[in-house]
């Protein structure tokens, strides 16, 4: 089987390994699936048991600073804050950078600024990988096509495959063994009206990774298979309802399958429940809301926060209902000039 070097080194077999420039800053936006990644096929290439799709958020996202140190170590930094080498997130970025020193002694400078939430389900990972390989793509000056970086992206968290886009990506999981078809896809569909609302309930990182958490349902639960059977469907359907801009049918299809991966999370043995109590309040609120004639819908990631989805002309009475709601606005044509300065946009 490929490894993770296998792959890397395959793909860059005709690029330069030696640095080109000695810093470099760029930018991913964050991503929010629509229809949900949930489970590998193969754990150590991140590749998917189905397809997915999300949509992008615009400035909203991660800057990577990326310097080639001379040191024996690299140090990352998290929003100004140097991370403890040894704590999960540090090693996993630690391993990933191993596969770009080829037979190299040198070491990185990671600095990332995050303007979402981090870990708290708010797709933080996703952004910070594709922004470090877009980084690394500068800094060595590979000038590779977005496709193979997101299957680079991808070696580091799967949902980075989808971050190197804005607007709607879809994640097709493929079938080759060393995932050479499994990358991010953007759709050519513009939808200006529609809104995403981030409702932070805990801003507290997770405490069960979506890492342990996918696999853990993927042994355990008695339901795995009917949810990578009924993925197709809900993929194929939400592509119909983007296409053809039907906002009641698109977010329909968005919350119940979110639904459903929650409902599948409670299946696996011990349970996974990543609602809290406020959670399940504000779920019931949005359903409220509804009854009473607002258009307003919701997706969950690995984590107790929920994101909105919304027409521009409820933008008003969303705001009045959900106080704390961030909305932002994925088709934003003024998006780049809102990201900290000096990040090349994705
Ligand atoms: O790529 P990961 O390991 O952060 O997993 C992402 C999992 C979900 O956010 C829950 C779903 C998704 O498709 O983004």
């Amino acid at each position: 089987m490929d490894s993770r070097a296998d792959v890397v080194k395959q793909l860059l077999m005709d690029y330069a390994s030696e640095p080109a420039s000695t810093t470099v800053v760029a930018f991913a936006p964050a991503n929010i699936a629509l229809c949900k990644y949930w489970g590998k096929r193969n754990t150590a290439l991140n590749l998917p048991t189905t397809t997915s799709l999300s949509i992008s958020l615009g400035h909203l996202g991660a800057t990577t600073t990326l310097r080639l140190n001379h040191r024996s170590t690299d140090c990352i930094k998290l929003n100004g804050e140097v991370l403890d080498p040894n704590i999960s997130f540090s090693k996993r970025l630690r391993n990933f950078l191993d596969l770009f020193r080829f037979e190299n002694n040198f070491y990185f400078d990671v600095e990332t600024h995050s303007n979402i939430p981090v870990a708290a389900g708010l797709a933080s990972s996703a952004c910070g990988f594709a922004a470090v390989v877009l980084a690394l793509d500068q800094l060595f000056q590979w000038q590779l096509p977005k496709k193979t970086l997101s299957i680079l992206a991808r070696l580091g968290s799967g949902s980075a495959s989808r971050s190197l886009w804005q607007g709607f990506v879809e994640w097709r999981m493929g079938i080759q063994d060393n995932g050479s078809d499994s990358m991010g896809i953007p759709l050519d569909i513009e939808w200006p009206e529609l809104r995403v609302g981030l409702v932070v309930l805990d801003p507290s990182a997770k405490t069960l990774s979506s890492r342990e958490a996918m696999q853990s349902t993927v042994l355990t639960s008695p339901f795995y298979e009917a949810w990578t059977n009924s993925q197709k469907g809900d993929c194929a359907n939400l592509k119909q309802a983007l296409y053809a801009h039907d906002f009641e049918r698109m977010a329909l299809i968005a919350e119940a399958n979110a639904l459903r991966l929650h409902a599948l999370m409670l299946s696996a043995s011990p349970p996974i429940l990543y609602s809290n109590p406020e959670t399940i309040h504000t779920i019931h609120h949005i359903w409220d809301c509804r009854k009473k004639g607002l258009p307003v819908f919701f997706t969950q990631d690995a984590g107790p926060n929920l994101k909105l989805l919304f027409l521009e002309k409820d933008i008003d009475s969303i705001q009045k209902t959900f106080p704390a709601v961030q909305i932002v606005n994925p088709f934003e044509p003024n998006w780049a000039a809102k990201i900290p300065s000096g990040g090349h946009p994705a």
